[in-house]
């Protein structure tokens, strides 16, 4: 028997096709929208495909301590939400996914919020979220017999369909726009075999020559369009409805870029909801830096129905996409959980991941602006005291030393950009220093360090 029992809708027109008619671009051929994946038997009460919630989620828990392989991923071992192969036998995983809930003590107190944590996919195998959906479309892309896999990328999307082509023996191209990724992950790239083009255009661009090359070559496509990436991309859902006791924190707050996390989360709480596994959705809050901010706008301007395209600059370079290919997606789940999409500026990302950087937490530039953002909105009043927030770190701080390093040498920010910051930029900033190799000179640099704390 199949494990299969999934098809795909259009997001725009609402056509419903085959996983196996899909184009190779995974555009609609009537209305040229974003597919997403459905399962048809969920929508009947009393249809035998329909999962039983409260057997889910005994099962869920005892796959926690199972030998089984496909039980160590913290994607499969929620497969009855993802029958997306014919055989589950063949999901090629790295054991991504069941990454952890921090509590984020010290943003707590500064921001009065009581129940403030971080879910933190940069825990993942090649350090980022992207593992999750990767794992997912990897093994569709091996089940149906394609040799070659390819994505454009600011960084990660590359670093991780390296590493699951890798592993599931497919070879695979990487578009990257030259200079504007992160070495950390360029060099997992290369690693994991890739063949990999940096391009002279942005990540908009290498996405469009990909669209094409796709078109005329049997390579699969692995960006977010691909609706198999959100499938395995909305499984950090259900571990925090898990870790919630499958009650759904009141407000979560995501990063966005191309916004295909924020669909996938957005989708994996609905698919929650209508299954009767959680009662509500969460309230779900996109963040995108001021330089590649076209959702933010979009939001201020029209209330999130058309988007205006942007010429994208940011440091965060995993986020620096100016037209982003799953904005409806993501738009609708703004809209339908009644959050918010705000931008917020190159200093404020610096700071607030300085300071996660003082929870123990490190993480991606791209990550941090979910911090920042939940600042704003605090001071707002859009976040009131006795509410529960999820920030959703999104990569790991190792991705990108060279952004941390500039950051606490002071060389990050330009003049204009740390005025009115100057003090707490200050506060935040952990110089190494160079010292003389006795003791008595590195008792003298603690001592000026800790400010007398040494007597
Ligand atoms: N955070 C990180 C660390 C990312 O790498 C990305 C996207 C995002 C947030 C935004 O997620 O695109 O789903 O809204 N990185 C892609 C890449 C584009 O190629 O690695 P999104």
């Amino acid at each position: 028997m199949s494990d299969n029992l999934h098809q795909l809708r259009c997001f725009g027109c609402g056509t419903r096709i085959s996983g196996a008619e899909a184009r190779p671009d995974f555009r609609c051929a009537l209305c040229g929208d974003l597919f997403e994946v459905e399962y048809p038997g969920w929508g009947e009460r009393r249809g035998n495909d329909r999962p039983n919630p409260a057997a889910l989620k005994w099962l869920w828990r005892e796959r926690r301590s199972s030998s089984e392989t496909l039980d160590h991923s913290g994607v499969w071992r929620f497969r009855e939400l993802l029958p997306i192969l014919d055989s589950f036998g063949d999901a090629v995983t790295l054991f991504e996914g069941n990454t952890p809930l921090y509590p984020l003590p010290r943003a707590s107190k500064a921001l009065g919020i009581e129940k403030l944590f971080a879910k933190h996919q940069g825990m993942n195998p090649t350090g980022s979220f992207k593992d999750t959906g990767m794992t997912a479309a990897i093994s569709v892309a091996k089940e149906r017999g394609f040799e070659w896999v390819a994505c454009a990328s600011t960084g990660n999307t590359s670093a991780a369909m390296a590493a699951y082509a890798a592993r599931a023996g497919l070879r695979c191209l990487v578009l990257i726009p030259d200079g504007k990724i992160a070495w950390g992950k360029l060099s997992q790239a290369m690693d994991y075999g890739a063949v990999t083009c940096q391009l002279k255009a942005d990540f908009d661009g290498c996405l469009s020559l990909l669209t094409e090359i796709v078109n005329q070559a049997p390579i699969y496509l692995l960006n977010s369009v691909n609706p198999y990436r959100l499938e395995g991309q909305k499984t950090p859902a259900f571990e925090i409805a898990e870790a919630f006791d499958w009650t759904v924190p009141d407000h979560l707050i995501v990063p966005g870029g191309n916004l295909g996390n924020s669909s996938a989360l957005g989708k994996g709480f609905r698919e929650l909801r209508e299954l009767g596994l959680v009662s509500r959705l969460p309230r779900i809050s996109v963040i995108q830096a001021e330089g590649a901010n076209p959702l933010a706008r979009s939001f201020r301007d029209n209330h999130g129905t058309a988007l205006e395209p942007v010429e994208a600059h940011t440091r965060a370079t995993a986020i620096r996409i100016g037209n982003p290919a799953s904005w409806r997606k993501a738009a609708r789940v703004i809209q339908d959980t009644d959050g918010w999409c705000l931008d917020v500026s190159e200093t404020e990302i610096a700071i607030a991941k300085a300071e996660l950087g003082t929870e123990g937490l490190g993480c991606e530039p791209a990550s941090a602006v979910t911090l920042a953002g939940l600042k704003k909105l605090r001071e707002r009043g859009d976040v009131s005291p006795g509410e529960s927030v999820v920030l959703l770190l999104t990569g790991h701080t190792l991705k990108d030393a060279d952004y941390t390093i500039g950051f606490h040498r002071g060389t990050l920010l330009d003049e204009a950009e740390k005025v009115g910051f100057e003090t707490k930029i200050e506060s935040l900033r952990c110089n190494a220093v160079a010292v003389d190799a006795t003791h008595s000179a590195v008792l003298a640099a603690l001592k000026c360090n800790l400010k007398g704390s040494l007597g």
